[in-house]
């Protein structure tokens, strides 16, 4: 059984990370301000775990949260790439400033590993695809160079001090407990949302955007075994976590068709400042060194997904 610390536990991939560590049983902490995350994530956990409610920001609230800590999960941010186009200055104190003081905690405390919530934004709109950890990163929005930028930290902290750290490239991940409400909501939540209560969803573009859509099991599972991993395989080094597969919006709104019996129409509106048009990952080096395995596709994961927000939406005691 080890410690492991969750930032932004109250996060829709933290809070997916928090259940699995738990039912594991090792033991848990968890930071979150709850600035995106939210308290009904954690509700019938909040018992079995140390909750804490502070800002990464806060170096002493950081320092506190790493003591006595084998493994930090970084995955507190402002996850949203049209929120960084408006507000740069707050993308770069949450998801650069915040992930320093992250580190620093973290290397004074002795944690074993750091793992970090990276972004496949961080590639940009190259026109190569699969995207391939070698390429030369090109990221386009505020949101992607300081996730970048925090990339690089968590590389210069293992090369400096010796601080194990391994940073995950997310490629979009979704399921259940992503928020759909927001406008600034990954898309399939959004879409399923608004397609289960028969509001229109807006396509930006022409539908013919992809995305390696991931399910949130295969992130869980790849922040698992990036902890486990021999230091030798992954310590001061980025991986892809994702599918290996893309699937373009049109593909998404037909599946969701399906799923939710809705009958309208999409819309479709102007591309969105800072987007990049296609997004598919090369997850050789995942599987090689971490033994990364894809354990849920796209189907199956969106299949659950719609599930879990038709539950939602049920009648407490229906
Ligand atoms: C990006 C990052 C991802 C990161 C995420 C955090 C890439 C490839 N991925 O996702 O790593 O974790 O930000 O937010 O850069 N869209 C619509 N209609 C809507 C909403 C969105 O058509 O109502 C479109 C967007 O314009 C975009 C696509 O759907 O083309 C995906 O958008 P979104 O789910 O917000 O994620 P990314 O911006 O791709």
């Amino acid at each position: 059984m080890a410690k492991y610390l969750v930032t932004g536990a109250a996060g829709f991939i933290g809070s997916s990370l928090v259940r699995a560590l738990l039912e594991r049983g090792d033991e848990v902490r968890g930071v979150d301000n709850f600035s995106t995350g939210r308290r009904e994530n954690l509700t019938e956990v909040f018992g079995r775990m140390d909750f804490r409610e502070a800002d990464i920001l806060d170096l002493k609230a950081m320092q506190k949260a790493c003591a006595g800590v084998d493994y930090v999960l970084h995955q507190a941010a402002i996850p949203s790439v049209p929120k960084s186009v408006l507000d740069p200055r707050g993308s770069n104190r949450a998801n650069v400033d915040g992930t320093v003081n992250v580190l620093v905690a973290a290397r004074d405390a002795k944690v074993k590993r750091v793992v970090y919530a990276a972004s496949s934004s961080a590639y940009g709109d190259t026109p190569t695809l699969p995207k391939h950890e070698a390429m030369m990163p090109n990221p386009i929005s505020p949101y992607a160079v300081a996730k970048l930028a925090s990339e690089l930290y968590m590389v210069s902290f293992y090369r400096c001090y010796g601080l194990e750290t391994v940073s995950l490239r997310y490629f979009n991940i979704f399921g259940p407990r992503q928020d759909p409400s927001s406008p600034y909501s990954g898309v399939l939540a959004k879409f399923s949302l608004q397609m289960l209560v028969g509001e229109q969803p807006t396509i930006f573009g022409d539908g013919e955007t992809s995305r390696d859509f991931t399910y949130i099991d295969n992130a869980v599972s790849a922040n698992l075994l990036a902890c486990s991993a021999p230091g030798a395989e992954c310590a001061g080094r980025v991986f892809n976590c994702a599918t290996g597969r893309r699937i373009t919006l049109n593909e998404t709104f037909d599946a969701l068709k399906k799923l939710t019996g809705y009958k309208g129409a999409v819309k479709y509106g102007p591309e969105r400042s800072g987007d990049i048009k296609h997004s598919l990952a090369d997850i050789t080096q995942s599987q090689k060194h971490l033994g990364y395995k894809v354990l849920v596709d796209f189907e199956d994961g969106l299949r659950r997904t719609v599930e879990w927000y038709k539950s939602q939406r049920q009648p407490v005691g229906a």
